[in-house]
């Protein structure tokens, strides 16, 4: 067999992932990792030639992102291309990095929010829920729990007594504390777009309580009445990552409750979309057995279901796909009593 050289085979690597990113057989694939700019960049010719034949694009990534699917060793500073063809795929590989960036800065890079991350990755890489659980589990190279031990974790209650409150009316205080929240715990779904969606959820006709702690916003619940006053819409939840797991979604979901209750509600209702693999029922078929499958629902990454389970919501439904295929929202409601 005649000899290949390292860049060339190299680019038939890049060939291949390009034809299956084209194709939509993975979401976004990345070339080897390479140990410095200037080795990526002797490709990047070559990956535009790739580009306009097979009609996607490329992502120039420098640093690496390093999950627990892969070992550590393998991408840590390193240069590499990430093949897309939808700019979703790439929001989210990038999301990715913002997500652990977060969990980091707030001491919480574990457990399964961790895990949820390698998860992510392997699922837009293109690989199934049961390969990436193997992946991780095999996986013996991984960054060690707290990758900056000597940076003090932050201690954010302390001294700082966290108030509920209604903020629908102070738009003009609370519009950006909102917007950056939104884009702080939901990147995802808000980045570049905070603002638009705060200032809807700040406007006449909603519920919006915030959780503040010295006056800084926290935590946001609100709602809008969807069916007369008797249904309303929890939309949406979320608590600072470095001030979550201490008491203060139950706390705005129990003011939520009281609010709705005494505006003649009688069903509190919420849709938690499954979109990375939090739960068995990502990737499954909810069109067939609907019924068992949410009875035999379990975590196999972070969701918050089990958060709204012990607020008293129970689950109602489902919209298999509704964020694409394998990537349902799940519906919870909760009874509530007018008093
Ligand atoms: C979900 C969220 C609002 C919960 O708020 P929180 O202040 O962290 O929750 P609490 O401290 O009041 O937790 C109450 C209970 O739920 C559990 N819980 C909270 N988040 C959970 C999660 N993601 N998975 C499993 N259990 C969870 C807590 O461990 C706690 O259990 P315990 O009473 O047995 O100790 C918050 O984690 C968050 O903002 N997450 C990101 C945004 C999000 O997912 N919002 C919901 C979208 S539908």
């Amino acid at each position: 067999m005649p000899p290949i050289d390292a860049y060339s085979h190299q680019c038939g690597v890049m060939d291949s992932f390009a034809e299956m990113v084209a194709a939509g057989v993975k979401p976004v694939a990345l070339t080897h990792p390479q140990p410095s700019q200037a080795a990526r960049d002797r490709y990047l010719p070559y990956a535009e030639g790739l580009a306009d034949r097979y009609g996607v694009r490329y992502y120039c990534e420098n640093g690496g992102l390093v999950t627990d699917l892969f070992p550590a060793s393998l991408n840590r500073g390193t240069y590499n291309l990430v093949f897309y063809r939808d700019r979703a795929a790439i929001d989210a590989y990038l999301s990715i990095h913002r997500h652990k960036a977060v969990l980091q800065q707030a001491g919480r890079y574990a457990g399964r929010p961790r895990f949820s991350l390698a998860y992510q990755l392997g699922r837009l890489l293109g690989y199934s829920g049961s390969d990436i659980r193997r992946m991780v589990a095999q996986n013996g190279d991984r960054e060690p729990v707290d990758p900056m031990p000597d940076r003090p974790l932050p201690v954010p209650c302390a001294g700082r007594p966290v108030e509920i409150g209604d903020i629908s009316r102070k738009k003009d205080r609370f519009l950006s504390p909102l917007a950056a929240l939104l884009e702080q715990t939901f990147p995802q779904a808000y980045k570049n777009c905070g603002e638009e969606e705060a200032d809807a959820l700040l406007s006449p006709g909603r519920v919006a309580l915030g959780a503040l702690a010295g006056g800084e916003l926290v935590g946001f619940v609100g709602a809008m009445p969807q069916y007369g006053q008797t249904g309303w819409e929890l939309h949406p939840l979320l608590v600072a990552p470095a001030w979550q797991r201490r008491g203060i979604g139950t706390r705005l979901v129990a003011a939520l409750q009281q609010w709705v209750a005494a505006r003649g509600c009688c069903c509190l209702y919420l849709g938690c979309d499954d979109e990375f693999g939090g739960t068995s029922l990502a990737g499954a078929d909810l069109y067939r057995d609907t019924w068992s499958q949410i009875e035999n629902i379990r975590l196999t990454g972070d969701h918050p279901y089990p958060f709204y389970q012990k607020q008293g919501f129970s689950i109602v439904g489902v919209f298999p796909d509704a964020n694409g295929p394998g990537r349902p929202d799940i519906w919870m409601a909760k009874r509530i009593i007018s008093e």
